[in-house]
């Protein structure tokens, strides 16, 4: 399969999906969003794949969050309809059936935090920064954030992340639980394939029921997910949103006045 936005390779039955947009700190886009769909859905089905890596491409980013740019001159429909979208191809890899594992080789902000947070293993290079800073925008996470996040760490330290919008170091994610392992940049990949090495050994019926009753853990109400969406698409038309999205993409501070 042609793919623009993301490189996809297969070696030692373990696929390497890349986000490759690094001029734009591989920003999700609506093009990589497809892409990563059709991708999630090959690892699925092709038998010669028993597990997958997401990372993203160049030294500085795994991934800087959705696609800025693309969130202007939404209406709230628009808005709560994007959330869901980006929340159905992240529901994709945390329900695929092989293990995904997220190598986050930089900053994971915003959607790439999110999409971390969907795979179901995350190991994290120690120059890696953590953040969900979507309230510096006037908005919130929309991609499951204010979900996962809240079931990796605990609501305290969830709320004050998406609350004060502060990017954390590799070491504090790993203190937190928001990441398994911490590397040297180098070994980041090598980390990741060793532990597929392993699942990838085990039976897999028995991984896929692994994935299946995890999965369960947290209970099955996705009702915090629609309202997280819903309350995306009604924050995308305030004033704050308005001023916060077109304070970053003009490159200054954002002036907020509550509505
Ligand atoms: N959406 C769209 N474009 C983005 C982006 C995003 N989420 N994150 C970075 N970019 C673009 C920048 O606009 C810039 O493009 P340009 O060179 O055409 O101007 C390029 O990527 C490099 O980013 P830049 O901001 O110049 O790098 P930096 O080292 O100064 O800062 C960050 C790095 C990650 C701190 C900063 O890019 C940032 O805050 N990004 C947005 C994070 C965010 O709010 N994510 C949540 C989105 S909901």
């Amino acid at each position: 399969m042609d793919f623009t936005t993301i490189l996809f390779d297969v070696a030692d039955a373990i696929a390497t999906i890349t986000i490759n947009r690094p001029d734009k700190l591989n920003a999700l886009n609506k093009t990589v969003f497809e892409e990563l769909d059709q991708a999630i859905e090959l690892v699925s089905q092709r038998g010669d794949i028993k597990s997958a890596i997401i990372t993203g491409s160049g030294e500085k980013a795994f991934v800087a969050g959705a696609d800025i740019s693309e969130f202007t001159a939404l209406n709230e429909k628009q808005g709560e309809a994007l959330a869901l979208k980006g929340q159905l191809v992240f529901d994709k890899i945390e329900n695929c059936d092989k293990i995904i594992v997220a190598a986050v080789n930089g900053f994971a902000l915003g959607g790439g935090c999110e999409l971390a947070m969907a795979c179901h293993i995350r190991v994290a290079s120690d120059h890696a920064k953590f953040g969900q800073p979507e309230v510096s925008l006037g908005l919130l996470p929309g991609y499951g954030g204010t979900q996962r996040l809240t079931q990796l760490i605990g609501k305290g330290r969830a709320l004050e992340l998406l609350a004060t919008g502060n990017m954390i170091d590799a070491l504090t994610a790993f203190n937190y639980g928001l990441v398994n392992h911490m590397v040297e940049a180098p070994a980041l990949l090598t980390k990741a394939k060793s532990i597929l090495a392993v699942i990838n050994s085990k039976a897999p019926l028995a991984v896929k029921s692994c994935i299946q009753a995890v999965g369960l853990a947290g209970g099955d109400d996705r009702s915090g997910f629609a309202q997280e969406a819903a309350l995306f698409g009604k924050l995308l038309t305030t004033h704050d949103a308005r001023e916060g999205v077109a304070a970053f993409l003009e490159k200054r501070k954002a002036s907020f006045k509550g509505s």
